[in-house]
């Protein structure tokens, strides 16, 4: 009995021991699968970016470009989401934020050395850089860029309204 009993131990362990392996093994797997796949979303892909800024910045006013404001505006809007111009932001993944980021970096500009850094549109001299001699009704708002350009509600400031075309 003594003898059917440690074979009976014995395979007990070894079943524990291939079983635990085999589950360190696919897990290491699992886990080098998944920071590759998130290391190939991290490397600019800035379109998928550009598609999750207009998913998530869109629904309380329209996708304000990347380019009229500068790089560090953007950075403290998505650093600080509970602060969000008197509102709060509802939390975004990291490998989300990072998508953006890199959109709004991508195309952005730096500020100006001692340059203050503007909260809103207005106050940017990127915004006013891309509408030279162009009469903007005052005070400019988010809320007037729909007047001009048309297709803002999806992130397209190419198009403009037939009085300017
Ligand atoms: C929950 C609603 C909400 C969401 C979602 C939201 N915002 Fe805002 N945002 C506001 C409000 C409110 C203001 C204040 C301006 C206003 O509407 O009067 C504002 C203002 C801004 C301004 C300044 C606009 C100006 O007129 O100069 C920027 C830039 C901005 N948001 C960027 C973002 C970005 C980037 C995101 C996504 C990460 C985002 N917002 C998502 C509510 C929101
Ligand atoms: C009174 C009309 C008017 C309003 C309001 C207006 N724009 Fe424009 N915008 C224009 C015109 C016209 C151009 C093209 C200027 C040029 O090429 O000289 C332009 C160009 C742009 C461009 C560059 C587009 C490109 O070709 O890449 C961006 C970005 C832009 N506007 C963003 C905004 C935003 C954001 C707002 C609102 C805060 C806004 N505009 C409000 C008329 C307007």
């Amino acid at each position: 009995m003594a003898f059917l009993q440690k074979i009976f131990r014995n395979y007990v362990f070894t079943t524990t021991l291939v079983v635990v392996s085999i589950s360190i093994i696919i897990g290491s797997q699992i886990s080098q699968a998944l920071s590759y796949s998130l290391a190939q979303v991290n490397t600019n892909n800035y379109q998928l970016g550009k598609e999750l800024y207009l998913q998530n910045c869109s629904s309380c006013h329209i996708p304000i470009p990347a380019e009229v404001l500068p790089t560090a505006t953007w950075q403290t809007i998505l650093e600080k989401p509970g602060r969000h111009y008197g509102t709060s932001l509802p939390r975004l993944s990291n490998i989300n934020v990072r998508l953006i980021w890199n959109y709004l970096r991508t195309s952005s500009r730096p500020l100006l050395e001692r340059e203050l850094k503007p909260e809103f549109v207005t106050q940017s001299r990127y915004f006013k850089a891309l509408h030279p001699q162009v009469h903007l009704p005052q005070p400019v708002t988010h809320q007037s860029c729909i007047l001009c350009h048309p297709g803002a509600n999806k992130l397209d400031y190419v198009s403009l309204s037939s009085e300017f075309e």
